[in-house]
């Protein structure tokens, strides 16, 4: 927990167990990370030292800036609970203070680490609204979305909502959904990555819910600076498009656990081991369209693919532990694989018992799912938990709010989904209740918004 409050200015230094380089990619951290959830990102967080050396941003409680004190762990918990008196400033924890940069290569909120609050929202254009009007609001948004990532107040009429606290590594990532380039004239740069999914046949999709012209994915370590942004993003759509749906969702607090660990999901499995990692070689191959790629206003971009499945909890719950974890084929106290070792040991398919009967289910969704049994196909789960509140029943509408990565849809996210479609053991446990594609370009340059190279192009 120390490092909530100390400043630390340095470069992160790999740490020998949880290198995050290595095993992180979404939702593992260094344990120097751990309370900023932010280990993948380290070329693009940053912490701001105050001369003082504590963590100082404009939004700095009281006059801590100035003050430049810094506090230890018990210190650092305490500014939580407790307002300072004016003499008693208490400075940023390193969570509140990681900021993610907004310029780059890519869209932020890919390969940042799990934010512990997330919000979907897509949006349809009003009629009469064309690209011109489109342009403008793509303008508008990036121009918020900077400005509150990087910790300022919104353009104009800002609701104080996120006053007091610093970005607390805020992603807006903004995304074109298929009917956007009829609406606007653009169909002949619409990417054929973008073509409708196809239909699954255990889908239960609610149309409403499904889809948009324009998307927008807001994720932050705290839930007043993301409802900030969405209600921002929200104003600054004006009369040009219209909420078509929202989801909340979250994940676990950055610091939470005593060190850093995977997410786990509401079904209680540690969930994202085995994503791809920006470390490895063929990541970008996977998850982004190449510089080269089709259309070009997409190079840099990648395609999300989002899915609003609810999971029967209460089916799943009546399982015992051994059922449960022969369902994913993996351990529900650590993620190892049920053939033995750690998390991040390679799962030994071909081991029988003896029985002779496979360790690791045929049917297991973690065997199924993998690029191996798929020709390859990988994508990069990023999701947010979700709960709506219990139906009438008391049924708990909770599940994952699906959000996954990859450079084309076709050879991610589809052929994975086709095989889980014919039944994996873990199928009857969830249903997909909404869906979603989206081609998210990549980063806007500085002076260029997001989609200007679509929009201008
Ligand atoms: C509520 C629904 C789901 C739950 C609870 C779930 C849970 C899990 C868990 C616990 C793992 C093993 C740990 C890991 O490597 O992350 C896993 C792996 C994986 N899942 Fe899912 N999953 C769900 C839906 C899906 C869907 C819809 C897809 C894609 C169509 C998918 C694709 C994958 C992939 C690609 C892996 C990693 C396979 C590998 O490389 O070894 N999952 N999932």
């Amino acid at each position: 927990m120390a490092e909530q409050s100390t400043p630390d200015a340095s470069p992160p230094t790999p740490s020998s167990k949880g290198d995050a380089s290595k095993e992180g990619a979404v939702g593992t951290a260094s344990p120097k990370e751990a309370s900023s959830g932010n280990a993948p990102l380290r070329e693009a967080v940053s912490q701001k030292p105050s001369p003082g050396g504590a963590i100082s941003r404009r939004r700095l409680i009281g006059t801590a800036g100035a003050t430049g004190l810094a506090l230890g762990a018990a210190g650092g918990a305490a500014g939580y609970a407790a307002a300072p008196s004016a003499d008693q400033a208490v400075p940023l924890s390193s969570l509140g203070a990681d900021e993610v940069m907004f310029h780059g290569k890519h869209q932020p909120g890919i390969t940042t680490a799990l934010q512990a609050r997330g919000h979907l929202v897509a949006f349809d254009l009003t009629a009469g609204v064309g690209r011109r009007e489109a342009a403008a609001l793509l303008r508008r948004w990036s121009a918020t979305a900077q400005r509150l990532m990087a910790g300022e107040a919104s353009g104009s009429e800002d609701t104080d909502v996120a006053r007091d606290a610093g970005p607390s590594s805020l992603t807006v990532t903004f995304g074109f959904g298929h009917s956007f380039f009829a609406r606007t004239g653009l169909e002949k740069q619409r990417p054929i990555a973008l073509d409708p999914l196809p239909d699954f046949s255990s889908d239960h999709l609610d149309k409403a819910r499904s889809d948009g012209d324009l998307w927008v994915q807001i994720g932050a370590n705290d839930a007043l600076v993301a409802f900030h942004a969405l209600r921002a993003i929200q104003k600054d759509a004006g009369s040009a498009a219209r909420v078509r749906w929202q989801m909340n969702g979250f994940n676990r607090s950055p610091g939470a656990t005593a060190q850093p660990m995977t997410a786990r999901n509401l079904m209680g499995q540690i969930d994202g081991t085995r994503n791809p990692k920006p470390s490895e070689a063929d990541f970008d191959q996977r998850i982004f369209v190449p510089d080269s790629g089709e259309p070009s206003w997409m190079a840099g971009g990648s395609y999300a693919v989002v899915r609003r499945i609810r999971m029967l909890l209460d089916d799943w719950e009546k399982l015992s532990l051994k059922d449960q974890e022969d369902v994913i084929g993996r351990r529900k106290s650590d993620g190892a694989p049920l053939t033995s070792g750690t998390e991040t040991t390679e799962p030994k398919l071909e081991k029988t018992d003896a029985s002779g009967k496979l360790v690791i289910p045929v049917n297991a969704h973690a065997r199924i799912t993998r690029p191996d049994q798929n020709g390859g196909a990988a994508m990069l789960r990023r999701p947010f938990s979700f709960h709506d509140g219990f139906d009438t029943d008391g049924v708990p509408d909770a599940g994952l709010l699906f959000v996954c990565w990859q450079a084309d849809p076709l050879r991610g996210f589809v052929p994975v989904q086709r095989k889980l479609d014919r039944g994996d053991a873990l199928s009857v446990f969830i249903r997909h209740e909404a869906s979603g594609l989206f081609a998210v370009p990549g980063g806007a340059a500085e002076g260029e918004y997001v989609g200007q190279r679509l929009l201008e192009g």
